[in-house]
């Protein structure tokens, strides 16, 4: 049985591809915070039985990182890690406005809290395993022709380019690094609390993102696509 970490599961796009996962027959690993309403997880939990594991960890608290990385059994390795948990951040999205507390929530969960888990967690991916991490359209540096959302944006360049540096990095390991873009989905952050629409749903995004992840994953490549296989420029 092939087994994949799904970090960010509670809700939204996490808990959908957790769902995706475990229905064609995965090992799934998902985490959730501590102060998570737990309740859809533990639906999946009741349905899959033992090919739901479901850990908590906090990407923001080193603490948390610390414990959960401590509490993976040791037999335990991964075909896949997929770091899924992110934010959007403030509604302002503004460096003029952004204080030190709102930067801190940000860039550790979108940009840095990945990729220090990603490097702790690298002798649990396997050789040839496949590292994604959900990316944005908005992190492409040259398809920023309007200007606008700064903060969000640069959260997710950064992520994009400290995941280049884990491919160049462990190309020993023969590692395939994916950022992928789920489409702009209707979630609690593509709806921004349910406020604007999004442009397609949590379904038809997951579907994509499984297809593609599926297509590309042990391809020893580092691909920035979106959910229709669409390669985005940098
Ligand atoms: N929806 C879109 O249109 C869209 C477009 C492009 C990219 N994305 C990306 O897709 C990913 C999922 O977004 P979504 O739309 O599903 O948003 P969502 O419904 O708001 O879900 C975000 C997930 O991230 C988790 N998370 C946030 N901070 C965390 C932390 N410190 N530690 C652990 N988990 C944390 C949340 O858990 P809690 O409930 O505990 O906060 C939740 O499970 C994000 O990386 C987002 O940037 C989304």
């Amino acid at each position: 049985m092939r087994s994949i970490l799904i970090v960010g599961t509670d809700k939204g796009l996490g808990l959908a591809l957790t769902r995706k996962f475990l229905d064609n027959d995965w090992r799934v690993t998902a985490t959730v915070r501590e102060t998570d309403d737990q309740q859809e997880i533990n639906k999946l939990r009741e349905a899959f039985g033992g090919a739901l594991t479901v850990m908590f960890l906090d990407t923001i608290q080193n603490d948390s990182v610390v414990t959960f990385c401590e509490k993976l059994p040791e037999s335990t390795s991964f075909d896949i890690i997929y770091m899924n948990a992110g934010v959007w951040g403030p509604l302002h999205q503004s460096a003029a406005e952004v204080t030190d507390a709102e930067l801190h929530q940000l860039f550790m969960t979108n940009t840095i809290g990945p990729i220090r888990l990603a490097r702790r967690l690298m002798d649990r991916l396997k050789d040839r395993g496949t590292l994604c991490f959900m990316s944005s359209h908005r992190g492409s540096v040259d398809r920023n022709i309007e200007g606008g959302l700064e903060l969000y944006r640069a959260s997710k360049a950064g992520l994009n380019i400290m995941a280049r540096g884990l491919f160049s990095e462990f190309n020993r390991k023969n590692i395939t690094v994916l950022h992928i873009h789920p489409g702009w989905v209707a979630t609690e952050m593509g709806t921004l609390d349910g406020t604007v629409s999004a442009e397609i749903s949590v379904a038809e995004s997951i579907d994509g993102v499984y297809a593609v992840v599926l297509r590309n994953m042990e391809s020893k490549k580092n691909l920035y696509l979106d959910y229709k296989n669409m390669e985005w420029a940098w």
